[in-house]
């Protein structure tokens, strides 16, 4: 095969990374507009290296014209999540998904790997629109904690190192490292409520405080300066305060005095 042919055999892969990303992300995003906590923490995206398909291909005895039939994590796609309860919301979601269907899937978080990895793995079908027509191909999404990826990372760059030959001792520490990662994960999802309320409260007192800010800008331009000055004092009073709900309460009257003057602004629209 020439290079010329890897990368349009590639491109649709590289559209599929990009799309999905731009999917994943949103999701983080609209979770997070609307003051919810997002199930994902990051999302991460990759197209597999041209050595490591050759690699692939040597290892498992893959011809040319069945890479894109036996080889299922040309497009790659890492979803990292704070604690193990979300990784099987974000499963849930994408089995939702209308634009993604799940060919198969491995719970290697029930079931560690003898390595000691821990994540969720999923390939599902993706459809892209090419040149010539759509194209449906395999995508492999992992899901993990943040925790897991820790792990993976750093055992990943170790087999890396030492190929085939990982002396017993760093194996054994990994395995060891193995298992407090799963008793970290543990000990984070019993004081999970506790971390997503703080989370939670310091996302609408974020909303709040930006919401604030705004209508004092827009006042700006309608009030006069000295009202503007004395919102804009109370405001600092009130936020030292760190009480949501006073912040709640001035945002509304704030959005009052707001509304007045928007009132005015109507009358003289003849
Ligand atoms: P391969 O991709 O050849 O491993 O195919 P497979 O059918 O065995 O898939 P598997 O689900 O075992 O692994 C898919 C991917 O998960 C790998 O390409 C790695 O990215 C990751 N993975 C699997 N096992 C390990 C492991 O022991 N350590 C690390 N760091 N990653 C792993
Ligand atoms: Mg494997």
């Amino acid at each position: 095969m020439e290079i010329q042919l890897w990368r349009e055999l590639l491109e649709p892969y590289q559209l599929a990374v990009d799309e999905l990303m731009v999917k994943f992300e949103y999701l983080i995003k609209a979770h997070r507009n609307a003051g919810k906590y997002s199930p994902i923490e990051e999302v991460n995206g990759r197209v597999k290296k041209i050595s490591s398909i050759l690699e692939k291909m040597q290892k498992k005895k893959i011809q040319f014209e069945d890479i894109e039939k036996k080889i299922e994590d040309i497009a790659g796609i890492r979803i990292i999540c704070q604690f193990v309860e979300d990784i099987y919301t974000v499963v849930d979601i994408i089995k939702n998904r209308s634009d993604m269907t799940v060919k198969a899937e491995k719970d290697y978080i029930n079931n560690t790997k003898p390595s000691g990895y821990r994540s969720y793995h999923l390939i599902v079908y993706y459809d892209v629109m090419t040149l010539t027509g759509t194209k449906r191909i395999n995508v492999e999404i992992q899901i993990r904690t943040l925790a897991m990826n820790f792990w993976a990372t750093i055992e990943h760059s170790l087999q890396y190192k030492y190929r085939q030959n990982m002396p017993p001792h760093i194996r054994e520490r990994l395995s060891g490292a193995a298992a407090a990662v799963i008793a970290l994960d543990k000990e984070m999802s019993s004081v999970r409520s506790e971390i997503m309320d703080s989370q939670n409260s310091f996302q609408i007192k974020a909303h709040v405080v930006a919401e604030i800010l705004n209508t004092i800008q827009n006042l700006y331009n309608v009030a006069n300066k000295r009202e503007i000055v004395k919102i804009q004092d109370e405001f600092y009073k009130i936020y030292k305060l760190d009480d949501i709900d006073v912040l709640e309460k001035f945002s509304k009257e704030l959005d009052i005095i707001a509304e007045g003057y928007r009132a005015q602004g109507m009358e003289n629209y003849e």
